[in-house]
């Protein structure tokens, strides 16, 4: 009998499963209410008074080793559980979490910043739906004046007073409106032009408007400030200054930077010659001074205006203004920068 139990211990020390099921079944043969155990301990009464001792120390021998098996393997399948929980397995490696990358708009639009923060200008910034003294009338655009035609606008139906701005020289106005010189300011921001879409022109798109203005400042100074810029922007430091018009500057210019002929697309972009133009500019008007009270016999000042996605397609040579606007990854995500 004694062996018969020896053998049991046995076999319950041996005993090993991975399912839940078996252990219960185990847990049922050895220590169920009709278990192996019960039926033992019912057999004590018959057992000899003399063997008694040895045979209840050798059952409860039984008995604490099938109970220590159940709880071990119960320990172990519950911490197994936990591994695959609601998490799945936590010991495998993770999906990779894809990193987004900035808009190549905000990209440049913090380059430029950066730019002229260094030498002194700060950041302001205006509302995308303007009147029509800000966007026209205080820039010496008055009603009916023909350079009026020059961007085409979007207007409220109800109101032809309020419209979205055609440009961010809007923002000059407000400025002078509420400081006073020394100004030194660029003013970053979103534009409208009811122009038919192609993939050189959008009717959204971006500009940053530079405005300093102090005593004596000359055509000099407006020269060397977009020098330095094209210098850092572009790395590159010719550059031409031709005559132009806008109503809001006297006397008024575009700025061409010498881009080269090293290669065929620089040869398709400067369209043979080597120059591209990248902004207009000029010595702010008096009237627009005197409309933003200002006094024009005291001070004087430059501005420019420049568009953001013309100045990123040149930088990464993208041919289409409508990719800015797709929002394709593929596009996107080619562009990582730190700014
Ligand atoms: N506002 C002009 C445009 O949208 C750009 C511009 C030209 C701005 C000359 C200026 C400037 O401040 O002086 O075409």
């Amino acid at each position: 009998m004694i062996d018969k139990i020896k053998s049991h211990i046995e076999e319950a020390k041996a005993f090993h499963t991975d399912s839940k099921e078996k252990l219960e079944e185990f847990r049922i043969k050895y220590l169920g209410s009709k278990g192996l155990l019960r039926e033992l301990f019912a057999d004590m009464r018959n057992v000899p008074n003399e063997m008694r001792k040895d045979f209840g120390l050798i059952v409860n021998q039984l008995k604490n080793t099938a109970e220590d098996k159940v709880a071990a393997i119960q320990e172990q399948l519950e911490s197994k559980e936990v591994v695959k929980g609601i998490y799945g397995d936590v010991t495998r490696p993770g999906e990779p979490i894809n990193i987004g990358s900035r808009h190549p708009i905000s990209i440049v639009k913090n380059q430029i910043i950066d730019i002229f923060s260094n030498v002194g200008f700060n950041v302001s910034e205006g509302p995308e739906i303007e009147d029509d003294w800000h966007n026209f009338t205080a820039l010496n655009l008055p009603e009916y004046h023909p350079a009026r035609d020059m961007q085409d606008t979007f207007f409220i139906q109800t109101n032809p007073d309020i419209l979205l701005r055609t440009h961010t020289s809007s923002v000059q106005v407000r400025y002078m409106e509420n400081n006073q010189p020394p100004i030194r300011t660029i003013s970053p921001g979103r534009v409208f032009r009811n122009e038919d879409i192609s993939s050189r022109s959008h009717c959204i798109f971006h500009q940053v408007e530079g405005l300093y203005i102090d005593k004596d400042v000359s055509f000099a100074d407006l020269k060397q400030t977009l020098l330095y810029f094209t210098k850092e922007m572009f790395g590159k430091s010719k550059i031409r200054l031709r005559p132009s018009y806008f109503p809001f500057t006297e006397p008024s210019a575009e700025v061409d930077i010498y881009w080269g002929l090293n290669n065929e697309i620089d040869y398709r972009i400067t369209k043979g010659t080597g120059w591209l133009e990248i902004m207009g500019c000029g010595m702010v008007d008096p009237n627009v001074l005197k409309n933003c009270n200002i006094n024009p016999d005291e001070y004087t000042g430059f501005a420019f205006g420049m568009g953001i996605e013309r100045i990123a397609m040149l930088l990464y040579q993208i041919g289409d203004i409508r990719m800015f606007y797709e929002n394709d990854v593929r596009f996107l995500e080619q562009f990582k920068s730190s700014i």
